[in-house]
This record gives structure tokens, C-alpha cells and sequence, in this order.
């Protein structure tokens, strides 16, 4: 690693102007890792954090030639008996010995720290494992203390279910239990049942896990269902309406998005506060962008998955990335933006969908583009920068059985560092299989080729932190109705970027509806033009090759023109 990054230099964006003293978690990309894929250093096929530690540099060596990461998510890595890969916790304050010790955390913080990336925790607390000592004792006995910890009630007439509510991962959200004769709830497996956080004891106690994680020097957290953690304390039945799985056919009124979480994230956030620079993205789980905007105003971002949903059209992505915008940057919230994450299949897949694999990739660099150039913090779910693809997992080798409409583990098989044995991840056998095309895909063939979905994720990142305009600019669609082409203005104090890519194989020429604020721009960046580094005049008429990503900055002065370093084409 060269040149190390002190912990403040990464507080002030590279050449942004004095105004632009930012949080870290604004201005770079925050990289998710599923860790029990991303290297294993003891060769027993998973993931671990000391495989974390080496692969740092990778992430942010402080130099171009990284991601260049602002901070790392790391999906849940507490000891789990594993029912919903580590999303059913069972002691939130420590460290599975599958992935390390807390002696490795501390490594792993440690060594974050000195190249300026921060560590971000997943914070499983709407549910527990039911093998956590908190339910253990709360299923022990009626009367036990810890009793309403979690959500006990009697069984309606002919020992029905308490209410209609149903499970998200299918079937009712109700587990009867017979020694104690009483139903418990669980919005996921029963077994993960839901804490009672109308009880101030597990309030109080969940603070204190984000405070013994704030306290280990972590930076940031990633909240998991975070909107499903109050339910209406009558548990009254969900109405219900038109819908095509037993979840969507009820309206989830009384489970989830209740007013009291309001309150209780106005508690965390001053918690939060204490700690410098810390960060909070909540999950919002099965919420539309109003609802995920309206928590923006107590965490600091919320993701909006309508962004990920979206079909391969231009038009589609800016409906969704104009509402979206538009009602953050009206109440003075940031937004923030995923393209894959472990719970969806991956969007060069997605994306790629009957076409060839170059025109895949192709489209993978076009989505990379939009997402690092749109205004919020980016976030990359490790695997994409190399466009992986979900892998087919034959179902006796399946691990997530627990999502009823579809296992997804396709879009969790190990990162693919090189072409040794298993694509570098283990010596030993991995947990899940490892793509079989990871002789030709894999991070060490694309970092030696400059046209590599690598090698461009890695420039869109430097452009990025070279260019207020990109970090921190208004963002404003230069196309009414866009058809094959997304085109917006990113706009920060008096200076411009326009990103223009093309959607199609095919050649477009556009006239924009909306006027360019100037005429003359550096190209920056560009999958197909040949003057990338050269100013250009920019008229209301553009000419876009297949699949053309490009940037453009503006030049105020002709004297600025061409004294910017060429960034090769991709
Ligand atoms: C959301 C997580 O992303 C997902 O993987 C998990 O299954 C559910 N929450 C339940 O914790
Ligand atoms: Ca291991």
C-alpha cells in the first residue's frame, strides 16, 4: 500500500472548495461485503475478517489504482446458528468464531482506519436468533423477566393464530409454543422471533449494542427492517387488498411503520450524535420512496429499492431517481443509491437478460455510470465492480431455504480475486459454490485491463472525487421523456458535469429539452469518444454510440482546456 490516508484528510473531498467539508459517508462509495464470501484466509471455505484485513488494499490503498471506499458494510458476522445466513442473531457483542475474534475486529478497524475507510455494522434488532439468551429465557417460563422481551400472546378460539399477519419469508407469523401454551411472533422464520420494543427494557437495551459497537470505534450503521421494529400495541389484523403472495395480499398496516419509531429514532439519532461522523442507513423494508424518504429526516440516508427494481429503460430510472431526488433535496435529506445487494439477484443478470455477455458488461458500465454519478452516496455490493452474475445453485447444495419465493444464494457465491483454485477466495472447499467462470472473470484479469468493468468503476470513483459537481451537485434530467438515452446536469456552485449514457446498441442522436448552461466542457470520461481529456463543445444535439457512457465538465475559462489529466478510454 502507498501513500496512507489519515483519518482526516478523507473528511474533505479531493480538490472540492473549502464549503464542501463533508461527512465521510457523502462522499464516497460504501462497499457491502457478505463476508462469509469475500476471502478466506484459513482454508475453511469461509469468509473471515483477517481475509477482510488483506484484501483492504484492494478497497482503498489510497491511491486511484483502489475503489478508493469510503466505508465498508459488513452483512452480519455475530455468532448465528445460520437460519437466515447470519440475520438471526444470537449474541449481538461479539464475533462468530467462524469469521474471527474480537481481537480481528479490533484489527480490522485498526487497519480501516489508517486508509480511511470506515466500518459500517449490519444491526439485526427488529428479531433475534431464537437460540439468543434473550428468548431462550423468554420462552423458558410465563413469568419469566425477560417474558415480554418478544411478543407473547394466547391463541384466539380453536387455537387459532393471534391475528391474520403473515410471514414475510411465507406462511402465518405465528409460532405456538407448547410448553408454554402461548403463540409468539416472528416476521421472518420462527426462528427469528420479534423483540417487543414497546418494552423500554429492549429499547434501552438495543441502544446499548450501538453504543458497545460505537465504543469499538465503529463508524456507521446498516439497519436491518428497522421500520418493522414497532407494531400496533393492540395487534390488530391487517386489512386486507388485491395481491398475488400471501404478504402482499394484506395491507401491512398494524406490523409495521408505526408512529413510535419515529421517537425511537429520534433517540438513537442523539446517540448517534455523540460519536462523530457517525452514520445510519436503514433498510426500509417493504416501503415505497415516500415512506423511505420520511425516516431520511432522523437517519442520515434510507434506501429506496424502487431504484432497484427498475427495468432496463432510461425512462423508467429517471421517474424513480426524480421522485426520489426530489422529495430528499426538498426536506434537506440525502439520498443514497444500490443497484444489488445479498437479497436480490445481481444487476449485471439482471440487466443482461438476453443479451450476449459483452453487451451484459456493457450494460454493466452504463449502470456503473449512473450510479456514480447520480447525487447520494453510491453503494457497490462487492462482486459488481467485476460485473458478477448470479450462479446457479443446484438445491441440494442450497443454503438460504429460508425465503419461500426463491433462494438467494445465487447472488452470494464467493468474490473472484484471481484464476488459482476456487477464483483465490479458499484452499479449502468454499461454502457455496464459486462461479464457473471465474478463469475469465476475476478482479486480477481486469486490473490489468484498462477496458475492464474494474478499470472503470476505478475511474468513475477518481472522477468522482475530483469533481464537486459530481460529489455534491444538483441533479437535474436534460430530457423530458428520455427514451434510449439517460442525460442529467449535476450542478454545484456555478460549476457543471453532464452524464450522458446510452441505454441501446445503437447509435443515438438527442436533442435535449432543457438547456445547457454552457458550451464548452472537458470530456472526462467516456466508454467511446476519442477526445476524452480535450475540450468540446457541447451543443443542444448529442450524438451517443452503443452503450455510451461519457462525462463532461464544464470549463469556464478556455484556459482551463486541456490542462486536465486524460483519463483513458473505457
Ligand atoms: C433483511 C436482510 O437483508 C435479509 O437478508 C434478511 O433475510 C431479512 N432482513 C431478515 O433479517
Ligand atoms: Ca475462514
Amino acid at each position: 500500500m502507498t501513500d496512507l490516508v489519515s483519518e482526516d484528510s478523507d473528511v474533505v473531498p479531493t480538490k472540492a472548495s473549502n464549503s464542501d467539508v463533508s461527512p465521510w459517508w457523502k462522499t464516497g462509495p460504501i462497499y457491502q461485503i457478505f463476508p462469509r464470501s469475500f476471502c478466506d484466509t484459513n482454508g475453511d471455505g469461509v469468509g473471515d475478517l483477517r481475509g477482510i484485513i488483506d484484501k483492504l488494499d484492494y478497497l482503498n490503498d489510497g491511491t486511484d489504482r483502489s475503489l478508493r471506499v469510503k466505508g465498508i458494510w459488513l452483512s452480519p458476522i455475530y455468532p448465528s446458528p445460520g437460519r437466515d445466513s447470519g440475520y438471526d442473531v444470537a449474541d449481538h457483542e461479539t464475533i462468530d468464531p467462524k469469521f474471527g475474534s474480537m481481537d480481528d475486529f479490533d484489527a480490522l478497524v485498526a487497519e480501516c482506519r489508517r486508509r480511511g475507510i470506515h466500518v459500517v455494522m449490519d444491526m439485526v434488532l427488529n428479531h433475534t436468533s431464537d437460540l439468543h439468551r434473550w428468548f431462550l429465557e423468554s420462552r423458558s417460563d410465563r413469568n419469566d423477566p425477560r417474558r415480554d422481551w418478544y411478543i407473547w400472546r394466547e391463541p384466539r378460539r380453536r387455537g387459532r393464530p393471534p391475528n391474520n399477519w403473515r410471514s414475510f419469508f411465507g406462511g402465518p407469523a405465528w409460532t405456538f409454543d407448547e410448553d408454554t401454551q402461548q403463540y409468539f411472533l416472528h416476521t421472518f422464520l420462527p426462528q427469528q422471533p420479534d423483540l417487543n420494543w414497546q418494552n423500554p427494557e429492549v429499547r434501552s437495551a438495543c441502544l446499548g449494542i450501538f453504543r458497545f459497537w460505537l465504543e469499538r470505534g465503529v463508524s456507521g450503521f446498516r439497519l436491518d427492517v428497522f421500520n418493522a421494529y414497532f407494531k400496533h400495541p393492540e395487534l390488530l389484523d391487517n386489512p386486507r387488498q388485491l395481491g398475488t403472495t400471501p404478504w402482499t395480499r394484506q395491507r401491512q398496516l398494524y406490523n409495521k411503520d408505526r408512529p413510535e419509531l419515529h421517537d425511537f429514532l429520534i433517540e438513537l439519532r442523539s446517540l448517534l450524535d455523540e460519536y462523530p461522523e457517525t452514520m445510519a442507513v436503514g433498510e426500509t423494508f417493504d416501503a415505497q420512496a415516500e415512506l423511505a424518504a420520511s425516516y431520511c429526516k432522523q437517519l442520515h440516508m434510507a434506501f429506496d429499492f424502487d431504484f432497484l427494481q427498475q427495468p432496463w429503460k432510461p425512462r423508467s430510472f429517471q421517474r424513480t431517481i426524480k421522485k426520489w431526488d426530489g422529495l430528499l433535496a426538498s426536506q434537506g435529506s440525502w439520498p443514497c443509491y444500490v443497484l444489488s445487494n445479498h437479497d436480490h439477484p445481481r444487476h449485471a443478470g439482471r440487466y443482461g437478460q438476453g443479451v450476449s455477455p459483452s453487451e451484459a458488461d456493457a450494460r454493466a458500465k452504463i449502470a456503473a455510470a449512473m450510479l456514480l454519478t447520480l447525487r447520494g452516496t453510491p453503494f457497490i455490493y462487492s462482486g459488481e465492480e467485476i460485473g458478477l452474475r448470479d450462479v446457479p445453485i443446484p438445491s441440494h447444495e442450497e443454503w438460504d431455504v429460508a425465503f419461500k419465493y426463491g433462494s438467494r444464494d445465487p447472488s452470494r457465491t464467493p468474490m473472484q480475486w484471481n484464476s488459482d483454485v476456487n477464483a483465490g477466495f479458499s484452499s479449502g472447499h468454499p461454502w457455496l459454490r464459486v462461479a464457473p467462470d471465474y478463469h475469465t472473470r476475476n478482479v486480477a484479469i481486469q486490473e490489468g485491463d484498462p477496458r475492464s468493468i474494474l478499470s472503470f468503476y476505478r475511474r468513475l470513483v477518481t472522477l468522482r472525487n475530483d469533481t464537486p459537481a459530481l460529489l455534491f451537485g444538483d441533479w437535474q434530467p436534460l430530457q423530458d421523456d428520455p427514451d434510449d438515452t439517460l442525460i442529467y446536469l449535476r450542478e454545484h456552485q456555478g460549476a457543471y458535469a453532464v452524464v450522458a449514457l446510452n441505454f441501446s446498441n445503437t447509435r443515438r442522436r438527442v436533442t435535449l429539452d432543457k438547456r445547457l448552461p454552457v458550451r464548452y466542457w472537458n470530456a472526462r470520461l467516456s466508454t467511446r469518444r476519442p477526445d476524452v481529456g480535450w475540450a468540446v463543445r457541447l451543443d443542444q444535439t448529442l450524438e451517443l454510440g452503443p452503450y455510451e457512457a461519457s462525462v463532461f465538465t464544464s470549463v469556464d475559462e478556455m484556459s482551463d482546456v486541456n490542462s486536465r489529466e486524460r483519463i483513458a478510454i473505457g
